[in-house]
């Protein structure tokens, strides 16, 4: 590459500046915004499979509403992101492909099972609440169609957000056997959530350049560290206990120490190795072949309406 483009690029860069889709970008920047973009699209529409799976069983007719409302914003950022990322040169078809044949990685977060309706609340408290964490500082990433597409991409989770605290709230102010529910849905979502954010700093291959690049403006930990200090107090507030006991305030560093995370894991999760993992992708392949007379019947339409517009 030529070097005096590189050192403007990274002037630009420097100066904070958005880089756009017709910008000329190194290579490896190119590649590394499609491999992040392309994976958090997965995460978006994967996502809404263990809480589409709550739909139809959702307690209440409102409830049911609000659901339905946060599964569908979701496939909308799925959406988003793909177009995004279709403007560094890859296609949709692509990025779904590598999604449904198994090549691509999608946040391990979705590879655990919703088994009660408190699991609907600690998703939308815990994940949404991890995703807005590592969300706000990438509405100011450099490459500028994914910073917007953040932007309105945070209000929304932060609705989402709320949507499962009040859940949890909720559950956690019911009967003995709802509390105990909501005890179990954060049991069983606290550590994954906390895996969200990615490998430790000393171990996450790809932080440093894409820190260097203003990709991602803080680390994983940064933003694990930050996800606990805030959400602690929350938990603390409905009475509900996180499954850690070594979670400490620690006074020196203004932050809460917490336990060990379980990275054999996070790795293993990572694999493909996940306990929803096979039923995930059978869901999308399902989808993507079932749905294929849908795309038949749109392109027909399309064409019939282009070639009538000729005439
Ligand atoms: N699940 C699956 N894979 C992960 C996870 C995770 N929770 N965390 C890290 N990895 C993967 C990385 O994708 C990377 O794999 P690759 O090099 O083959 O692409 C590898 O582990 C090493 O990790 P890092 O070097 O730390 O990778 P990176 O700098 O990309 O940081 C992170 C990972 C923080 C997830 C980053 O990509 C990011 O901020 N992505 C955008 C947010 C996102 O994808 N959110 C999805 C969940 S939220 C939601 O959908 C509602």
């Amino acid at each position: 590459e030529d070097p005096a483009r590189v050192a403007e690029f990274e002037a630009r860069i420097a100066r904070d500046e958005f880089i756009e889709p017709k910008d000329w970008m190194p290579e490896a920047y190119r590649r590394t915004l499609v491999r992040q973009m392309s994976q958090h699209a997965h995460s978006e529409i994967v996502g809404m499979l263990p809480e589409g799976n709550w739909i139809t069983r959702a307690p209440s007719l409102r409830r049911k509403a609000v659901l339905l409302a946060k599964v569908q914003d979701e496939g909308g950022h799925g959406l988003y992101i793909y177009a995004a990322a279709e403007t560094l040169g890859t296609s949709r078809e692509q990025m779904v492909d590598a999604l449904h044949s198994g090549k691509a990685k999608y946040s391990t977060i979705f590879n655990y099972p919703t088994l009660t309706w408190a699991d609907i609340g600690a998703i939308g408290w815990l994940v949404d609440g991890a995703a807005i964490m590592n969300q706000v500082p990438l509405q100011r990433a450099s490459y500028g169609p994914y910073a917007r597409a953040m932007v309105r991409i945070c209000k929304e989770e932060s609705f989402h957000q709320r949507q499962g605290f009040e859940i949890m709230m909720g559950l956690a102010a019911g009967t003995a056997a709802q509390k105990r529910m909501a005890q179990d849905a954060l049991n069983r979502w606290w550590w994954p959530s906390l895996m969200m954010f990615g490998p430790p700093d000393d171990n996450s291959p790809n932080s440093a350049q894409s820190m260097r690049w203003r990709i991602k403006r803080e680390t994983n930990d940064e933003l694990r560290q930050k996800f606990v200090d805030v959400t602690v107090p929350q938990a603390e507030a409905i009475g509900l206990t996180i499954p850690d006991p070594d979670l400490t305030w620690n006074e020196a560093r203004g932050a809460y120490d917490f336990g060990a995370i379980d990275w054999d894991e996070f790795y293993a999760v990572v694999r493909g190795e996940g306990p929803t993992a096979k039923e995930r992708l059978k869901a999308r392949n399902d989808a993507w072949n079932e749905g294929a007379w849908v795309r038949e019947a749109a392109t027909a339409h399309a064409a019939k309406r282009a070639r009538k517009a000729e005439a």
